[in-house]
C-alpha cells in the first residue's frame, strides 16, 4: 500500500520555493491553502522509512485503517515566523515533538523521534518558503504534523502500519481581529473524560468539540456573540479547563499574579508554558498553575486564551448560565496581556531575545 500517487515525490526546486506566492498577506485568515510540498514517511515492519517530500496532497489509505474507524491518530500545530532579516524561525519544535510522542504513546502508535520530527518541519518550511508570510504582516506558516494508523484491519487493535506527514498552510489570526477581546460561553459538554485523552492531541477530542463549538458560535445572550466555548472540568464542572482549542490564563486584579489551570484532561499548551516562563522571568510576576473556579472570576482583572493558533486572544467576558463576567474590557486589551503578547510575539518574529533553545532557524 502506498499513500501517494506514483511519481508524486519531488525534490524541492530552491528557486521556485522562494518566489513569493500570490497571496494578500494582510487578508489571511485560518483557512486551508494548498502549498507546494509536504513530508511523508511510513512506519512498516517496526521502523520509520522513506521520508520524502511530495506534491500530492491526497492520501490513499486502506479502507480498514484504524485512523478512520477508531480514531487512531494524533497531530500537532506549530508555526514558522519570518524575521526582519528574512530568516525563518521555528518556535520550540522540540516541545511539539515531545507532545506528539506523548500522544502517540497514549494511542499505542510508534513515536516519531525528535530529530526526524524537527527535520521534517524544516524540510517542509524550506520547500514552501514562498508561502511564509513577509515580516510585519502578522502572518505565519502553520505546520500540521500528524501520525495516522493505516493498513488492512478490522478489529479494535493498533494498526499494522502508520503514516507520519507534515503539511503547511500560511495563516493569519485564528480569531478575527488579532489582539482584540472576544467573549466566550461555558458549555454543558465536556471535551474529554477525567482520565481520558484530553492531554493528548488526538482527533477524537476535536470531533467531540464540534457541536459545543457550533452551539457557542450560534448562541446570543443580550446581543452578545461568542467566539468559542469555555470547557469546565469534567468531574465537577466548577473549574475552567480550556478555551475552545486554547489554554486559559488570568491575571489577578493587582496585576501581580499569572494564574492558569492545571488538570490531567487539559492539553498542555506550549504557548501557555512559554507565557508562564515569560510572566515570571521577563515581567516579574508570580506564576501559579492550579484550580481556577468559574465562581471566582472576580479576583481576576484580565484573562486570555493562548495557543499556537490563538496566539494570545484577550477574553472580554465569560457567560456562565445567567452571569456574564467582564475581565478588563470587552473592547480593550489589558496592560499585562499586552506586555505578554509583545514579549511572546517579539520572540517568535526574532525581534526580542529568545530564551535558550526556543528558536530553531530553518
Ligand atoms: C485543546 C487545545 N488546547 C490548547 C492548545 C494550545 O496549545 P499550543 O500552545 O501548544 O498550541 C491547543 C492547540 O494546539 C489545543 O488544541
Amino acid at each position: 500500500m502506498d499513500a501517494t500517487h506514483p511519481d508524486a515525490s519531488l525534490a524541492p526546486d530552491p528557486v521556485q520555493a522562494r518566489q513569493q506566492a500570490d497571496i494578500d498577506w494582510n487578508e489571511l485568515g485560518f483557512s486551508y491553502i494548498r502549498t507546494d510540498l509536504r513530508y511523508l514517511a511510513h512506519w512498516r515492519g517496526g521502523e520509520w522509512s522513506g521520508g520524502t517530500l511530495t506534491a500530492d496532497n491526497v492520501l490513499h489509505i486502506a479502507e480498514g485503517s484504524t485512523a478512520l474507524h477508531y480514531g487512531q491518530q494524533c497531530f500537532e500545530g506549530l508555526k514558522a515566523y519570518r524575521s526582519a532579516d528574512g530568516s525563518i524561525n521555528l518556535f520550540r519544535p522540540d516541545q511539539n515533538a515531545a507532545r506528539m510522542a506523548r500522544s502517540c504513546a497514549r494511542l499505542l502508535m510508534p513515536e516519531v523521534p525528535e530529530e526526524m520530527f524537527v527535520e521534517a518541519c524544516r524540510q517542509v518550511v524550506a520547500a514552501n518558503e514562498r508561502f511564509v508570510p513577509p515580516h510585519g504582516t502578522g502572518g505565519a506558516l502553520y505546520l500540521r504534523p500528524f501520525v495516522i494508523g493505516v493498513g488492512d484491519n478490522i478489529g479494535v487493535r493498533t494498526a499494522p502500519e502508520f503514516i507520519f506527514s507534515v503539511f503547511c498552510v500560511p495563516v493569519g489570526p485564528y480569531f478575527k481581529g488579532g489582539l482584540t477581546p472576544h467573549n466566550f460561553v461555558t458549555s454543558q459538554y465536556d471535551r474529554a473524560a477525567p482520565n481520558g485523552t484530553g492531554a493528548a492531541k488526538v482527533g477524537g477530542n476535536y470531533a467531540a468539540s464540534l457541536l459545543p463549538g457550533a452551539q457557542a458560535k450560534a448562541a446570543q445572550e443580550s446581543g452578545r456573540h461568542f467566539a468559542d466555548v469555555i470547557y469546565l472540568d469534567p468531574t465537577t464542572h466548577t473549574k475552567i479547563e480550556e478555551v475552545g482549542a486554547a489554554n486559559f490564563f488570568a491575571i489577578t486584579r493587582d496585576g501581580r499574579r499569572f494564574v492558569t489551570p492545571k488538570s490531567p484532561s487539559i492539553l498542555e499548551s506550549i504557548t501557555k508554558y512559554s507565557l508562564l516562563h515569560l510572566a515570571e522571568h521577563r515581567l516579574g510576576l508570580e506564576v501559579e498553575e492550579g484550580d481556577v473556579y468559574i465562581g471566582d472570576l472576580g479576583q481576576f482583572g484580565e484573562a486570555g486564551a493562548c495557543g499556537t493558533a490563538a496566539v494570545i486572544t484577550p477574553i472580554g467576558g465569560i457567560q456562565h448560565g445567567d452571569d456574564f463576567h467582564v475581565f478588563y474590557s470587552e473592547t480593550e486589551v489589558g496592560p499585562v496581556t499586552r506586555r505578554l503578547y509583545d514579549e511572546l510575539v517579539g520572540i517568535q518574529f526574532g525581534e526580542r531575545p529568545a530564551p535558550d533553545g526556543w528558536i530553531v532557524k530553518v
